[in-house]
């Protein structure tokens, strides 16, 4: 499976009554495994979670702490870039280099990388010395 077909299957299972905005989000393991998410919204509406966290829970849950691709799929017109705690996370897991391909249901595409989305990106070094 692709990780487009992963993460536009996973997309129908999200839980977004409030937004109505239906995220799916696959990632690549350095394994080769495929791990996917949706948002799942929440009444109290802070406590939702992204589809890109959802995935990253499933790779770590899984026994995986590296991702080597990323792809987000969403309804909208334009492809949907990650919000900025996802960067964070997706950061977290990926070097800098890792593709990020950006996706909407209708076949469009947009690439880009885990630095180019989170310039100037907090890190372990930074604690270094304190
Ligand atoms: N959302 C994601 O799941 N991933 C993104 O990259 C952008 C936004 C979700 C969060 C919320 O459930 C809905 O989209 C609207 O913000």
């Amino acid at each position: 499976m692709t990780l487009r077909d992963a993460a536009v299957a996973v997309r129908e299972n999200a839980h977004a009554p409030y937004s109505n905005f239906k995220v799916g989000a696959a990632i690549r393991g350095v394994s080769g495994r495929v791990y996917a998410g949706c948002n799942v919204e929440n009444v109290a509406y802070p406590e939702g979670t992204c589809a890109e966290a959802g995935a990253i829970a499933a790779m770590v849950a899984a026994g995986e702490k590296e991702l080597t691709e990323v792809y987000v799929v969403a309804g909208s017109p334009a492809p949907v870039p990650p919000c900025g705690g996802c960067r964070q996370k997706l950061a977290e897991f990926g070097q800098g280099h890792v593709t990020v391909t950006m996706a909407t249901t209708g076949g469009a595409e947009e690439a880009t990388t885990i630095a180019a989305l989170l310039p100037g990106a907090f890190d372990a070094g930074h604690m270094e010395g304190s």
